[in-house]
């Protein structure tokens, strides 16, 4: 688990252990894994690793496949490839709108009426390039989607997913909820409040703002997997790594734009292989993985600051103050009940 390999985590954040996460030998899924009979949920699917992520659980075979994208139009386009691709394929469109904690509720009452769900990946994130917020909640739109937002339908599946668990089942079903290990190399402010630090443009940086809302979100993961037994639900947390030919920096400036075209010759791991940590994630590993970090085909450590005083106060801090955020739809209940209930 990765919360006993703090020896590891100062490795991680240098340039070395960068580049040994991104020249590691791939690891794909083992040959004979189907996932005939199966139903899995990708978010952010139209595009990039979570439309690849979407195209190899159908050549695994799932029997049905739930894009949840924000655009109907872009998910229609994108699905019509993958059928066109598997004949006889079941892919469905769903539309959910991170910006919108309206749109996520209505989704989940969605997600609640399948028959079951065995795994979701929570992969839809931006980086915003100028500081932008979303009207109805006051709050940076980067931190909104990538972390609000995300906590909030973390926290809305988990008891939906527990009810889904099949008796007898080889494996409970799986949230994994998308990281970066960007996050190793992100600093923040620990002192005050934490979230409103994000909702000054002060200080502003997009690639600031995206790295510590995933480094913010890879503490929410570890805490959140407290909440449930790994027997019921498997919470973990995959970084695909640096990936190139997504659409992650479309909106980057000319220049900008050519030197991550550059980086991304140099290092840039291609979209199928960065897809291949999904399906490690979500197929492949067990309780071991449960609340981890899992970078490279492997549970890595949590950064560094996760394991010192400081992160400590990080963590209790975080986690008040998103509940207080999060506690409109009763995610402390929510939460609270899955420990309980059985
Ligand atoms: N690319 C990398 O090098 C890298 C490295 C580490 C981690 N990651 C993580 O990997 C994940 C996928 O990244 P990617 O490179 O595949 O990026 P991408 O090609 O830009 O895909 C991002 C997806 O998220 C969706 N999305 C963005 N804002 C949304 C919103 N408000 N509501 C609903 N969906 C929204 C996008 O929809 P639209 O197409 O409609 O905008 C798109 O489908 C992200 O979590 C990212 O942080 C990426």
């Amino acid at each position: 688990m990765s919360s006993e390999l703090e020896s590891q985590a100062a490795f991680e954040a240098t340039l070395i252990g960068f580049l040994y996460r991104q020249y590691t030998q791939p690891r794909p899924v083992p040959a004979d894994t189907r996932v005939t009979d199966q139903v899995a949920i990708v978010t952010g699917s139209n595009i990039g690793i979570g439309f690849e992520a979407c195209r190899q659980y159908l050549r695994l075979g799932i029997s049905h496949l739930i894009m949840a994208v924000r655009s109907q139009a872009k998910g229609d386009e994108a699905a019509h490839k993958l059928r066109k691709e598997f004949p006889g394929s079941n892919v469905s469109v769903w539309t959910v709108e991170m910006e919108s904690y309206d749109s996520i509720r209505a989704f989940v009452d969605r997600c609640a009426a399948l028959p079951r769900i065995d795994m979701v990946i929570l992969n839809a994130a931006l980086m915003r390039m100028a500081y932008t917020t979303v009207p109805a909640t006051g709050h940076e739109l980067t931190m909104q989607v990538n972390y609000l937002s995300t906590a909030l339908l973390a926290i809305l599946l988990l008891p939906i997913l527990k009810s889904k668990k099949i008796d007898g089942a080889k494996r409970p079903p799986v949230l994994s909820i998308v990281g970066s290990d960007l996050a190793y190399r992100t600093e923040m402010e620990t002192k005050g409040p934490i979230l409103q630090q994000f909702d000054k443009s002060e200080g502003f940086g997009e690639l600031l703002w995206y790295g510590r809302s995933k480094l913010l979100l890879t503490f929410f993961v570890a805490k959140l997997a407290e909440f449930v037994d790994a027997d019921d639900v498997l919470i973990n947390m995959p970084n695909p790594g640096t990936i190139k030919g997504t659409g992650f920096f479309r909106d980057f400036p000319t220049l900008a734009g050519k030197l991550v075209a550059f980086l991304h010759f140099l290092f840039g791991r291609r979209v199928d292989v960065g897809a291949t940590t999904y399906l490690d994630a979500t197929v492949v590993r067990g309780k071991e993985g449960h609340g981890s970090f899992i970078s490279d085909w492997a549970i890595k450590p949590y950064p560094l600051i996760w394991y010192g005083a400081e992160g400590k106060v990080l963590n209790e801090r975080l986690w008040e103050e998103t509940m207080q955020e999060l506690n409109f739809v009763g995610a402390s209940k929510i939460l609270e009940d899955l420990k309980t209930r059985h």
